[in-house]
């Protein structure tokens, strides 16, 4: 029963959708309804708020490392196994994904994975940040930066984990990760991908 109440709970957290929350707190509009239609720090910036894009790149990525660090911290006590805690990691994620809070229309999970990698294994979070921050500050665009460090998560995962099942979970966030950014994919491949906080030239 424990594994489960846990799930559950990781996803609630995950349904947080920070770019909705930070957005109406703050008096923007609804960054479903602009630029990409992504509630995500990338499309909040696209506002030229930044402040606004700072906290949502904040919220989203605490909350994937808040849930894995609980199931993490209280794992002994509560009988977690590193299976269990590899479905928290999920779950939180799939909450960003499809927020129970926000009619399911959730973002595309870049900052959550982020926030989830780093506690899983820092070492893993960290280069994946880093390749993530080498990406975004040398070519400017943000979704390529971000594919990229999906395909290098499970690896570093793979390599330095100390439980498989970490491995699984990283290589099933990138996975889901990567299908979301379907659109990206095919505007970067037709050269219309927009450069960080400007628009894609099809609006995206
Ligand atoms: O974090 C999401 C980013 O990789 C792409 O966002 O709004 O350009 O589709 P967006």
């Amino acid at each position: 029963m424990t594994p489960l109440i846990a799930v559950l709970i990781a996803y609630l957290i995950g349904s947080l959708s920070f770019a909705v929350i930070v957005s109406k707190a703050m008096g923007l509009a609804d960054p479903r309804s602009y630029g990409s239609g992504n509630p995500g720090a990338t499309n909040v910036l696209r506002t030229g708020n930044r402040k606004a894009a700072a906290l949502t790149l904040a919220g989203d990525a605490a909350k994937g490392w808040l849930a894995v660090f609980l199931a993490l911290a209280l794992g002994t006590r509560l009988g977690l196994m590193p299976r269990d805690i590899a479905c928290v990691a999920l779950a939180v994620f799939v909450g960003h994904l499809w927020p129970v809070f926000f009619r399911f229309q959730g973002g595309k999970g870049v900052a959550t994975a982020a926030g989830v990698l780093l506690a899983l294994d820092w070492r893993v979070g960290v280069a994946t940040l880093l390749v993530w921050l080498i990406v975004a500050k040398g070519l400017r665009i943000s979704s390529l930066a971000a594919l990229i460090a999906a395909v290098l998560a499970p690896l570093l995962m793979f390599w330095l984990a100390p439980h498989r099942e970490y491995f699984y979970v990283s290589l099933a966030l990138s996975a889901l990760l990567i299908a979301r950014h379907h659109r990206n994919i095919r505007n970067l491949l037709n050269g219309r991908e927009g450069q960080i906080g400007t628009p894609g030239k099809d609006g995206g």
